[in-house]
């Protein structure tokens, strides 16, 4: 296991439950856990699939009985899993944390979706608390524009004073936020990167500046980016030193790793061509013409 750390951000490269072990308890205030899904997803090479549905759901409360025990007293959790594994989990964790919300991320698809059945278009997300009366939930602060179908603002009538509604609303349980595609600026090289748009909003309303946020499976380590753009102290941690590298980079903890530069890859569109024929010199020394150049 190895820390690399700056400025209370903390890049962890181990086994989550190894790490989770060694953490003082009740420290953290706020927890992400976006964990492998069992569904034989390829982490750069790491084929997730456990041999029994039982084997992986007795990780999964592993590394959940930890986190809880890692969380303040005020603390928040939250938890993503695979639609078919998240009854049970939600059953499990009852016990320990009041649920406040069961989420819905939901993302319209451009692929190819399903023809032979409803294809699915959205992961669930538990929204829990330790304790249901001293948690932090800052509704000001992630208000959305509140869609009332109508052309003009509406007026309540029932004031003394006739005012207009609120035209923004805490947002309900079902969130649309579009998934992260290869095109947009924050895209990493990981095959199931959330985007900084979700974890903005949890980590707005569940914690304070100065707050300590973790993420127990950081992957591109979006958590701990959104948590240092936001003012919060952060520990990610993976198992997959590519992703390591990835957190290294984002969050600026160093700019090389065992002698490589650590650099954002180049996309494919990003790749430098000239930009119209027209623009190219008329004569190359090498080449000949630039006409022949550009062709060969
Ligand atoms: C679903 S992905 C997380 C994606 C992340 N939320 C993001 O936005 O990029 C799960 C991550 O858990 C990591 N992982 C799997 N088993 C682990 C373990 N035992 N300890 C630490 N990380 C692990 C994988 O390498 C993978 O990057």
């Amino acid at each position: 296991m190895q820390v690399f750390e700056k400025n209370g951000h903390q890049v962890v490269y181990g086994d989550t439950l190894e790490y989770l072990r060694s953490m003082p308890d009740e420290c953290v205030d706020l927890i992400f856990c976006d964990p492998p899904y069992n569904i034989g997803k390829n982490f750069n090479g790491r084929k997730e699939k456990w041999a029994s549905d039982q084997d992986y759901l007795s990780w999964c409360y592993q590394w959940i009985e930890l986190c809880i025990k890692k969380l303040k007293p005020t603390g928040t959790i939250y938890l993503m899993a695979a639609t078919q594994n998240m009854p049970y989990i939600d059953i499990f964790i009852r016990p320990y944390v009041t649920i406040l919300s069961r989420i819905i991320w939901y993302y319209d698809s451009s692929g190819v979706q399903a023809r032979k059945y409803f294809g699915s278009l959205y992961e669930p997300i538990l929204h829990c608390v330790k304790n249901p009366r001293k948690y932090t939930f800052n509704a000001e602060s992630i208000l959305i524009e509140a869609p009332t179908g109508a052309t003009r603002k509406l007026i309540d009538y029932r004031k003394a004073v006739p005012t207009m509604y609120s035209s923004t609303k805490v947002p309900g349980n079902v969130w649309q936020i579009p998934r992260v595609r290869y095109r947009m600026p924050e895209y990493e090289n990981h095959p199931t990167q959330k985007p900084i748009e979700l974890l903005k909003r949890i980590i707005i309303a569940s914690s304070n500046p100065g707050d300590l946020v973790l993420d127990p499976f950081s992957g591109t380590f979006t958590t701990s980016f959104v948590a240092q753009q936001n003012g919060r102290h952060s520990i990610g941690i993976d198992v997959e030193e590519e992703y390591i590298k990835i957190g290294l980079r984002r969050l600026d903890i160093c700019k090389e790793y065992r002698g490589e530069t650590l650099q954002r890859p180049c996309k494919s569109y990003e790749q430098q061509q000239p930009e119209s024929i027209e623009n190219l010199p008329l004569f190359n020394h090498d080449k000949g013409t630039s006409l022949h150049g550009y062709n060969s």
